[in-house]
C-alpha cells in the first residue's frame, strides 16, 4: 500500500499503512515504552483482518514502528485478534487479547474469548499453547478487551460484558499465576443508561480514588436509550481490593469532549497514570483512507484528579520550536500559514474575552471538515468546537478558574486537541484540510494577552 501525506501526521503515531483503531498493549517494558494496536495491514478502507501493530518510544514522544506483533492465525483467534493490554512480569512481557470467532448467519454470531501470548524480547510473540485461557460465555458472546495489572502479588484483569445484549458491565477477575482467571465481582453495570457494551475498560487508582474508564457502545437509531454515547467516559469511585467491591462516587462523565476519542488505554509509568486514545470514531468519514492509512493515537496525557473528582488531562510535551514562535504577543493576528501543516498554539486572554481560533484549509472550498473554529464565549461559559459539516459542533460549558483563559492547541496534519486551563476539559478531533494550512486567531484582546504559535517536528516515521 502507498501511503500518501496529505493528511498523514507528523508527530502523533498512526500504522506505517492500513488501518488503526484500539490502543492496546500499553506498557514500558526494558525502560521503553510498547503501544500495540488494532491493526488491518492488508486494507486502509475497513476493520477486519484484525492484528495487533506495534511500535514502541522511549520517551512518549518519539516513536518507531516495528513488526506485526500478533496474527489471527489460530483456531481461536481467526477472525480477529481483538483489543487488549500488557503486563510486565518477572522480565517478560505477557499480552493478554480477545479472540474473535465469527459464525456467520448462526445465533449467536460470533464468540469471544480470552487469550495470552508472551515475550522475553519484546518483538517475538508466542501464544500460549492452552489458549484461551477465559472461555466466553455461552449465550452472550460480547465479553471482550481484557485490560490488566497486578496488586501486591495478585493480578487483576478488567473485562467489558453485555448483558443479553442489552446492558453493558465491567466484570473483575484474578488471578494468581497469571494464567488461571476466577471472576472477582461487577464493578458497575448499566441499567439503562449507559450502552449495551462497555467497551475497552480500564480500572486504575488515582489520587485516592479509583476511576473506571471505558467505551460505552450505543445504538444511535435508539435515541438517547443508552444516552446514544460513542465516546469515552468514567465514574470515579472507592475500591476495597479485600472484599473487590466498587462503590462509584460520581455520576459518568465524558473524558472529552471532540468528534474522535475512544477506547482509551493506560499504564501506570512510575506513579504517573499515563493515557492515549483512538483519535477517530467508529462510524467517522475517514477522508484519509484515500491516503492509504487509517486511524492515528491522541498524543500521551497525564492523568489527575482534581478536587472534584474530575479527570485533568496534560499532554506529554511535543517537540515544539518554541524559539521559532511564528507569532508572540498582540492578537488579533490574520491568517498565519504553517510550514509543516503543525502547530502548537498557546493562547492567554484575560477571562471575559471572546476568543475564536480558526484552522484552515489555505484554499477556501466549500467542502466539510477542511476547517475548524474553536471559539469562548465568555458570557456563557462555553467552549465550542465545529469541524463544519454535518454533526460538527461539540459544545460544553467551561469557565477560566483564575484571572486567564489559558488554552493549548495541538495541531498536526489532519488533528486538532484543545486543552483548556489545565487541562479539565478537552476536545480531540479529526479534521481534513487539503494542501496549506493557515491559523488565524483573534480575542477581545487587552493587557497581558498573547497568542504563540510554534512549529511542532516530525517525530514519527513519514509513511511508508
Ligand atoms: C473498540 C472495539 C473493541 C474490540 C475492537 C475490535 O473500538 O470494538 O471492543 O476489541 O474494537 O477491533
Amino acid at each position: 500500500i502507498e501511503v500518501k501525506d496529505e493528511y498523514y501526521p507528523r508527530y502523533h503515531l498512526a500504522p506505517p499503512y492500513g488501518w488503526m483503531n484500539d490502543p492496546n498493549g500499553f506498557s514500558k517494558f526494558r525502560n521503553e515504552y510498547h503501544l500495540f494496536y488494532q491493526h488491518n495491514p492488508y486494507s486502509s478502507q475497513q476493520p477486519g483482518n484484525v492484528h495487533w501493530g506495534h511500535a514502541k518510544s522511549k520517551d512518549l514522544v518519539h516513536w518507531e514502528h516495528l513488526p506485526i506483533a500478533l496474527f489471527p492465525d489460530q483456531w481461536y483467534d481467526k477472525n480477529g485478534v481483538f483489543s487488549g493490554s500488557a503486563l510486565v512480569d518477572n522480565d517478560t512481557m505477557y499480552l493478554y487479547y480477545t479472540s474473535n470467532l465469527d459464525h456467520p448467519g448462526q445465533t449467536p454470531d460470533h464468540e469471544q474469548h480470552q487469550a495470552l501470548a508472551t515475550s522475553t524480547d519484546g518483538l517475538h510473540f508466542k501464544k500460549y499453547e492452552q489458549n484461551p485461557i477465559i472461555a466466553g460465555a455461552d449465550l452472550q458472546p460480547n465479553i471482550r478487551d481484557p485490560k490488566v495489572w497486578e496488586h501486591n502479588n495478585k493480578f487483576y484483569m478488567v473485562l467489558g460484558h453485555s448483558i443479553n445484549g442489552t446492558d453493558g458491565e465491567a466484570l473483575l477477575f484474578t488471578s494468581d499465576d497469571k494464567i488461571q482467571w476466577t471472576q472477582a465481582s461487577t464493578l458497575l453495570q448499566s441499567n439503562g443508561s449507559l450502552g449495551f457494551m462497555f467497551e475497552c475498560p480500564d480500572f486504575f487508582e488515582l489520587n485516592g480514588k479509583f476511576v473506571l474508564l471505558f467505551s460505552p457502545q450505543g445504538i444511535k437509531a435508539e435515541g438517547d436509550k443508552y444516552n446514544n454515547l460513542y465516546q469515552t467516559g468514567y465514574v470515579v469511585g472507592d475500591f476495597d481490593y479485600a472484599t473487590n467491591v466498587f462503590t462509584p462516587l460520581t455520576e459518568f462523565k465524558e473524558l472529552d469532549h471532540g468528534h474522535d476519542f475512544y477506547a482509551t488505554q493506560t499504564i501506570d509509568d512510575h506513579g504517573k497514570r499515563v493515557m492515549v486514545a483512538w483519535m477517530d470514531m467508529w462510524d467517522n468519514v475517514y477522508p484519509e483512507r484515500a491516503d492509504g492509512f487509517a486511524g492515528l493515537m491522541t498524543v500521551p496525557r497525564v492523568l489527575t484528579l482534581d478536587r472534584n473528582l474530575n479527570i485533568v488531562q496534560k499532554p506529554i510535551r511535543q517537540r515544539a520550536h518554541r524559539h521559532h514562535a511564528l507569532h508572540q504577543p498582540g492578537p488579533p493576528h490574520a491568517a498565519l500559514e504553517l510550514p509543516d501543516k503543525t502547530a502548537e498554539i498557546s493562547i492567554r486572554a484575560q477571562k471575559d474575552s471572546v476568543v475564536d481560533v480558526v484552522i484552515a484549509q489555505k484554499e477556501a472550498t466549500d467542502e466539510d471538515y477542511t476547517s475548524v473554529r474553536i471559539h469562548f464565549d465568555p458570557v456563557n461559559g462555553t467552549v465550542t468546537l465545529d469541524r463544519r459539516g454535518a454533526d460538527s459542533i461539540r459544545r460544553t460549558q467551561w469557565r477560566p478558574e483564575g484571572r486567564y483563559l489559558t488554552w493549548k492547541i495541538l495541531v498536526d496534519a489532519s488533528s486538532v486537541e484543545l486543552f483548556c486551563g489545565s487541562g479539565e476539559v478537552t476536545f480531540s478531533s479529526r479534521f481534513f484540510p487539503r494542501g496549506k494550512v493557515t491559523v488565524s486567531t483573534d480575542t477581545s484582546i487587552r493587557r497581558h494577552s498573547s497568542v504563540r504559535i510554534s512549529p511542532v517536528q516530525r517525530t514519527v516515521p513519514e509513511p511508508n
